[in-house]
């Protein structure tokens, strides 16, 4: 999406997505690396990462490639981890930071990831995901409904999502408060899309330090961690 076009969009743009896109933008802009500054960046080997990552990548490896679409991308780790598995990839991102530096990280490690720079809430979902990954952008986005039901839609009647997102259960520390978010409760919107997968991981992780990004305060987050396999149709739920 060329700067007309993203201006163009303004109008039916949410009212909050301008502050995010602007404090992701100077993140981005101020650190080479501001997420995944370890060794295991691009590994696919489960064993290398947390019980999250490992799980995701656990399934992208067992379901054999695909298509995979990662919105929130960022600089694109997960969606080069994705390519590095066979997967063909789209990663959406409203920094147009982050969407340079994950086109440039992928070409430095030779793989195709399509990058667009385009907002979640009215990206265009073509065709059928079979991976679907939302790591850290949904506690961006208001109304998480809208969008987790216009990306299944988009998915395989076997896809696998794997959403990581603030929960409400600690207070949006004061190092957060530069940019909106809405974390959601445990039990609240995403958990309840997801009655009816089958659960891969189910993770609430309370107050935990934040370790994964720098130029912050030492802080804590309340996590909701899910990795879900949708049925095929006919399977029966449970
Ligand atoms: C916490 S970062 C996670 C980055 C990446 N998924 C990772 O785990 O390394 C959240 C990302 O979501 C993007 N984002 C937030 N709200 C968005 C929106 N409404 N549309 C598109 N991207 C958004 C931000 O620009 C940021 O890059």
């Amino acid at each position: 999406m060329d700067r007309e076009e993203w201006l163009a969009l303004t109008s039916v743009m949410p009212d909050y997505l301008p502050a995010v896109r602007g404090f992701f933008d100077r993140q981005y802009a101020a650190h080479d690396r501001y997420w995944w500054r370890g060794s295991n960046r691009y590994s696919t080997q489960p064993s290398d990462h947390t019980a999250f990552n490992a799980a995701w990548l656990a399934a992208a490896a067992r379901r054999g490639p695909g298509r995979a679409l990662d919105l929130g991308a960022g600089e694109g780790a997960d969606a080069i981890r994705l390519a590095r598995l066979g997967y063909q990839v789209d990663a959406i991102d409203a920094s147009a930071v982050a969407c340079e530096k994950a086109e440039r990280f992928a070409r430095a490690e030779r793989v195709d990831v399509t990058v667009r720079w385009e907002p979640i809430e009215t990206t265009s979902l073509t065709g059928t995901y079979d991976i679907v990954l939302m790591n850290g952008c949904l506690h961006y986005i208001r109304d998480k409904h809208s969008v987790l039901t216009r990306v299944a839609a988009a998915s395989a009647a076997d896809a696998v999502h794997a959403v990581a997102l603030f929960s409400t259960v600690t207070p949006v520390p004061t190092e957060h408060a530069a940019v909106p978010v809405f974390p959601d409760e445990e039990g609240g919107t995403v958990e309840r899309f997801y009655v009816g997968w089958r659960t891969l991981l189910r993770a609430r992780e309370r107050d935990r330090a934040e370790h994964s990004h720098p130029g912050f305060a030492p802080h804590v987050h309340s996590h909701i961690k899910l990795v879900a396999a949708r049925k095929p149709e006919g399977t029966p739920a449970g």
